[in-house]
Formats: structure tokens, sequence, C-alpha cells
């Protein structure tokens, strides 16, 4: 995994006492990384569910509960005060009983609504959840933060000698217009700097600065154009090529001019068939590390995590989740 940035995220949570909730109590890989956190003290984690389906999960496994703070959304004594907070939150587009039965049904509603309110400091979900099902309720509850329109998904990506790139979007918008793809580097760039990376941002294309021409090469132009008037010290460069973005030989021939080509280190991904595509070739033949996808523009962390994760992963995202939550 990106040792550096689960470095990072262990050091600056250690000693503040995070909660972390984890509404997939009946994943094995989830009570794992959730003992696992319980018994180093790095964080509090909070698993949901059933107390008698969890305990046959963990018997099944080969672990032991212990005292593992479980809630179980049935029974959970503020349930009204949930229910509240999400009428309340939805403004007139949740009915009262249709918020009683998600709280009750969904672990995700009942998760989310324990970060909304305050009780716990983020959530990571996903192990047995699709993505959409994981952050619709992210996205309805807890919203984006101010001054930030789209949520975004990235992926630290890190090569096998531990250089760390990143890439976005690669898990939530499936397609962006100029102004968006521009926020979305933008919000990138902040997140890279949270882990430790000094941005060079590229947003890609099949294009270098006009070698195309074609209405979506244009779009990822002008997003550049958006970017650098919202944030004028960014260095960001598009539309441009990976080759170019990537390979400092390419980017003398292609675009010897940029102050990113041959450096960039912040990919942006024209649209999320070409992002989730991208990341998923430098992890299977690149051999590539791929941590994520972190969500970024949220008002508080939740995190996905791909079906096939290991306990390791669900642990190593409780990390980064509470980093976010600081
Ligand atoms: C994220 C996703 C689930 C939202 O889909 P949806 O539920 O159909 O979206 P809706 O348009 O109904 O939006 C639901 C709410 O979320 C909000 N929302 C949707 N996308 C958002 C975004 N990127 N940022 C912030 N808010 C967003 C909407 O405004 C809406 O709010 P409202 O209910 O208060 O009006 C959808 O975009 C999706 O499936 N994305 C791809 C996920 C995926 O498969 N990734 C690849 C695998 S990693």
């Amino acid at each position: 995994m990106a040792q550096g940035i689960i470095e990072n995220a262990r050091e600056s949570i250690t000693g503040k006492n995070l909660k972390i909730v984890l509404p997939e109590g009946n994943d094995p890989r989830v009570l794992e990384a959730a003992l696992r956190h319980k018994e180093d003290g790095i964080l509090t984690p909070i698993v949901l569910g059933d107390q008698g389906e969890i305990q046959k999960t963990a018997d099944q496994a080969g672990l032991k509960l212990g005292d593992l703070k479980i809630i179980n959304p049935k029974y959970y004594e503020g349930f009204e005060e949930l229910v509240d907070a999400f009428v309340e939150a939805r403004k007139g587009k949740t009915t009262r009983e249709e918020a009683e039965f998600l709280l009750r049904t969904n672990p995700n509603y009942f998760g989310v609504l324990l970060v909304k309110t305050g009780l716990v400091d983020g959530m990571v979900s996903g192990a047995r959840h699709t993505t959409g099902d994981t952050i619709r309720p992210a996205l309805q509850i807890i919203r984006t933060k101010p001054g930030v329109k789209r949520v975004s998904g990235i992926m630290v990506m890190v090569s096998p000698e531990g250089k760390q790139l990143i890439f976005a979007d690669t898990a939530v918008n499936i397609t962006l217009e100029s102004d968006e793809l521009a926020e979305v580097a933008i919000e990138t760039a902040k997140s890279a700097e949270t882990f430790g990376i000094d941005p060079y941002v590229a947003l890609l294309s099949f294009s270098t600065h006009g070698s195309a021409h074609h209405d979506l090469a244009t779009k990822v132009a002008k997003a550049k154009e958006v970017a650098k008037q919202l944030a004028p010290d960014l260095r960001v460069d598009g539309e441009i090529q990976f080759d170019a973005a990537i390979d400092p030989e390419t980017a003398k021939q292609k675009a010897p001019d940029s102050e990113v080509a041959g450096k960039a280190n912040v990919f942006i991904f024209p649209d999320l068939q070409a992002g989730n595509i991208g990341y998923k070739i430098a992890q299977r033949l690149g051999g590539y590390k791929a941590l994520g996808p972190i969500l970024q523009g949220l008002n508080a962390p939740v995190n996905d995590l791909s079906r096939g994760c290991s306990a390791q992963d669900v642990y190593d995202i409780c990390m980064i989740t509470a980093s976010q939550a600081l």
C-alpha cells in the first residue's frame, strides 16, 4: 500500500481518538480490520449490524469480538434523533416514514446519519455495497463542503518503486463539464498536498495543446482556463496526452513550454470511463498499487471500499478517513 500516505495518516490521527463507523459488520474483512483497530487503539471502530449475526461471522472467521462496539440500528436508543436529522437534512425531499425505513433497513444511511450528527467522525463502507449505494447517502445527507459543487473520487497509485501519483475522478462523476473538471483538478491538487505530494496537474485528453480538433479536447482545454482563473497559483496544464504529461522526452516534443508536461503527478481524466479504466490499466499492467477511491469534497469523510478489498485495505482506508476528518 501507499506507505507514505498511510504513515502520514497514522501520525496525524494518533492520540485524537477519532471514531469510524463500519456499516458492514457482517463482512469478515471489515470485522478483522475493526478488531485490529480496536487492538491498536489509533482510532475507535464502531460496526453496525445484529450482534448474533456478527458473532456468527466472527466465529466462522476465527475472530474474537471482545468488547468491539456494535450498534444494531433496529434497537438504537437515539433512533428518533437520527430520523429528525435525516428529515431536516433532506429539506422536504424525504418523508419521516421514508427516513425511518431507510435507517432501519440500510446501514449506509444509518452510518451516514451517525457522521452527520457528529457521533462519529467518518464512515467506511462498500465491501458489500456498490459504489453508488455506498456514496448516495453521503451525497444526499452529508453533502458537499462550502464552495464545492461535485464530490469526486481519487486513487493514489503507487509504483513498484514507491512513486506516488494521483488519478481522478475514478469513482463518482460519469461525465463532467469544463468548470466541473476544473473543480476536480483544484480539489485533487488540495488532496495531493494533504497527502504530502507537491501537485503538478495534467488535464488529460487524446490531444495536446490543439494537436487534434474536437469538442471533447476543447472541453478539457477550457477546464484548464477555468482552473487557472480560480486558482492562479495551481500548476496545471491541458488538454494534454498522458505521454506528454508523464515523460520528459515526449514533453519536449509535444509541450515544450509547459510547466507541468513531463512532471505531472496528478492526472485528471476527462470522464469516469477513462479514469476508471486508466487506473485499472496502471494497476494490472503496470504493477501499481491502487489506494482508494478516496472521496473528496464532502462535508465529512465517507469512503468507499472496493468489493474485492482485503482486511488490510479496510484497515488502511479507516486511517485515511480519520485523517480527512481532522
Ligand atoms: C454517485 C451516483 C451514485 C449518484 O447517482 P444517483 O443517485 O442516480 O444521483 P442523483 O442524481 O439522483 O443524485 C442523488 C443526490 O446526490 C447528489 N449528487 C449526485 N452526484 C453528486 C456529486 N458528484 N457531488 C455532489 N452531489 C451529488 C444530487 O444532487 C442528489 O441530491 P438531492 O437528492 O438532494 O437532489 C452516480 O453518479 C453513480 O452511480 N456514479 C458512478 C459510480 C460508479 O459506478 N463508479 C465506478 C466504480 S468505482
